[in-house]
């Protein structure tokens, strides 16, 4: 068989595809060199299969070069050139996944589990495409392949489940005790009222999107509201651009419900850390069995999706008919959030207009309060 071997030339190519692309990598995760090393090892791994795509792309056609110069034609039936073409096509995979391991907090390892799978299976491709019978090559192919793809299917057994197994915000959590925060696109995926996305930024999927944080400290701004109540509080993002409106007010007091107590506590680091703790009563408990004194003039639903229906019609009522309603997580993405809305609405209890931002908000009020 015609196999593929790599001389220094090609080597060298291959090389320095691969560190230009380690630096374009490192560059688009906005990591910093020192934190590299802090990363868990799995996690370095994973800055290696873009790398290694594009280095074995680029020592490929080094490879392919003199002979395709000195016929003057590329050579269609060769190991290199069928190596080059599934590369190529793999790549988009690698460096798209890459991107959602930054954005949804993908586990550790997988992404190079599935590049050591596809390694070992182009390498299997290339074997039956040229190997010629007898040939002394077979078995060091499968020697080759066999373990990679073993090894990148033993990893993914090993890293998915347990990961599966964990909520989001938790793993956001985790992330967010190593690295700094960054805004970065928006993740959710066009819809009819929201084609562009990408023209948002989020700090993570969980996080309320940075433009629709802005959005909240306006309206509080905007409607001087005495009371706030926001049910998930998450990192605390939102409570603090609610708390920020306040003290701009010189009033008022957010009450952010959560029902995590990691959490909430990281949360809490956050309110203090910024100064706004005297404005923000951070409460340890669940939407469903909170209980508000007095009258609400802003209530934030931002909790679990599921949570939504019920916390609303349990709010509701404390709702001063002048106060807003603002339900995040109200496009057609969350069609169970969007559908209560519209239900509540149907049924009498509130007028509402949607915001076409990524994720969805409603912004409502009382109908009783529509004189
Ligand atoms: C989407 S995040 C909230 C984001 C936050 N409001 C912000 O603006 O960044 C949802 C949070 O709600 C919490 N949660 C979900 N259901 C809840 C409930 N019924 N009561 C209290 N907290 C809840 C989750 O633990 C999670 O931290």
């Amino acid at each position: 068989m015609d196999f593929i071997v790599f001389t220094p030339i090609p080597s060298f190519f291959g090389f320095v595809a691969f560190l230009a692309l380690l630096a374009l990598d490192i560059r688009r995760r906005r990591l910093a060199l020192a934190s590299i090393l802090r990363l868990p090892v799995l996690a370095i791994f994973d800055l290696l299969p873009p790398a290694l795509t594009a280095g074995v792309v680029a020592a490929l056609i080094a490879t392919c070069y003199p002979e395709a110069s000195d016929r003057g034609v590329l050579p269609l039936r060769s190991p290199s050139t069928l190596g080059v073409v599934l590369c190529l096509a793999f790549f988009p995979v690698v460096w798209t996944e890459g991107r959602k391991q930054i954005q949804f907090q993908r586990p550790f390892g997988l992404l190079f589990a599935e590049w050591l799978v596809f390694a070992g299976a182009a390498r299997i491709l290339l074997l039956v495409v040229f190997h010629h019978p007898g040939d002394a090559q077979i078995s060091r192919s499968v020697l080759f392949a066999l373990p990679s793809i073993l090894a990148g299917g033993a990893l993914i057994a090993a890293v998915v489940p347990q990961f599966i197994k964990k909520y989001e915000g938790l793993r956001i959590l985790e992330r967010v005790a190593r690295d700094e925060q960054t805004t970065q696109p928006e993740y959710t995926a066009a819809t009819a009222e929201c084609p562009q996305p990408g023209l948002w930024r989020m700090l993570d999927s969980q996080t309320t999107e940075v433009e629709v944080l802005d959005f909240l400290k306006t309206l509080v701004t905007t409607v001087k509201p005495k009371l706030v109540v926001e049910t998930g509080t998450f990192l605390g993002h939102g409570t603090v651009k609610l708390a920020e409106g306040l003290k701009e007010n010189g009033f008022g007091k957010v009450i952010t419900i959560e029902f995590d107590p990691a959490i909430r506590a990281r949360a809490e680091e956050r309110f203090k850390a910024c100064g706004l703790a005297p404005w923000i009563e951070s409460r340890l408990e669940s939407s469903l069995e909170t209980n508000i004194e007095g009258m609400i003039d802003l209530l934030y639903s931002d909790s679990h999706l599921a949570n939504r229906e019920a916390e609303i019609r349990r709010l509701l009522p404390q709702l001063d008919p002048r106060g807003l309603l603002v339900i995040h997580d109200a496009s057609s993405h969350f069609k169970i959030v969007r559908e209560t809305a519209l239900r509540l609405e149907e049924e009498g209890l509130i007028s509402a207009v949607l915001l076409s931002t990524p994720r969805g908000v409603v912004v409502a009020q009382r109908r009783e309060g529509r004189h």
